[in-house]
């Protein structure tokens, strides 16, 4: 099982670190160069020019090609909210610590406030809008509504995304692996043992009892 830190694919030192060498230049790299090569006209021999305006970029999301225009600094959860109307993932604290903008790219459970647009440029992005089947509620969906896993709600899209890519992984988890895989995510309502038992819902498991408050001095049962 990855430890807290592997669960993300994109660190906030990482996504730093790129964003330091110029959203212009040092973020766009590897798929994202190897895309403005393609479109380079035949012969050209000048190296790949992009940004500083905005980009035309072609995304996966859910399936579906979409195509955005977006500034080569946006990050995949602007592009995902203000550009693609994916509201879903949410805008929480904006630098890799709460989860609440949890996707999985390629497999992997993604911060998406962490990664840039152009960074997402032929991955497979998935969304917590991606999950149910038409009307059909994924289970993981659905097992949160059953054991109501939600107070205000802000959290929920980012623990379900991140619930489901923990069932991809682990279609079994114990109770120790579920709380380890969720521990990236925050749940300020601190609805945690609710989360904890729609997981095991969902993985075919009995929820754990909520423990008994303890007896208040002079009450008697
Ligand atoms: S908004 Fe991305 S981790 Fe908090
Ligand atoms: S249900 Fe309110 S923050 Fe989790």
């Amino acid at each position: 099982m990855p430890s807290g830190d592997e669960r993300f694919r994109v660190s906030r030192r990482s996504f730093i670190q790129t964003l330091g060498a110029s959203a212009a230049a040092g973020a766009l790299q590897s798929k994202a160069a190897a895309l403005v090569e393609t479109r380079q006209p035949d012969g050209a021999s000048s190296p790949p020019t992009f940004g500083p305006g905005p980009v035309d970029i072609d995304l996966k999301i859910n399936g579906k090609k979409t195509t955005l225009k977006v500034e080569p600094a946006t990050t995949l959860l602007e592009a995902l909210r203000l550009h693609a109307g994916l509201t879903g993932s949410k805008e929480v604290c904006d630098r890799g610590s709460c989860g609440g903008c949890s996707v999985i790219i390629d497999g992997k459970l993604t911060v998406s406030c962490m990664v840039l647009a152009v960074d997402a440029i032929g991955s497979e992005i998935t969304t917590v809008e991606g999950l149910a089947k038409g009307d059909d509620l994924d289970p993981i969906q659905a097992a949160f509504v059953k054991h109501d896993a939600l107070q205000c709600g802000y959290c929920t899209p980012g623990f379900i995304v991140a619930s489901r890519s923990l069932l991809n992984d682990i279609p079994k988890p114990t109770l120790d692996q579920i709380k380890h895989w969720l521990s990236g995510n925050i749940c300020r309502c601190g609805t945690y043992t609710n989360i904890f038992n729609a997981v095991l819902e969902a993985s075919g498991q009995p929820p754990v009892a909520d423990s008994k408050p303890p007896a208040l001095p002079g009450k008697v049962d």
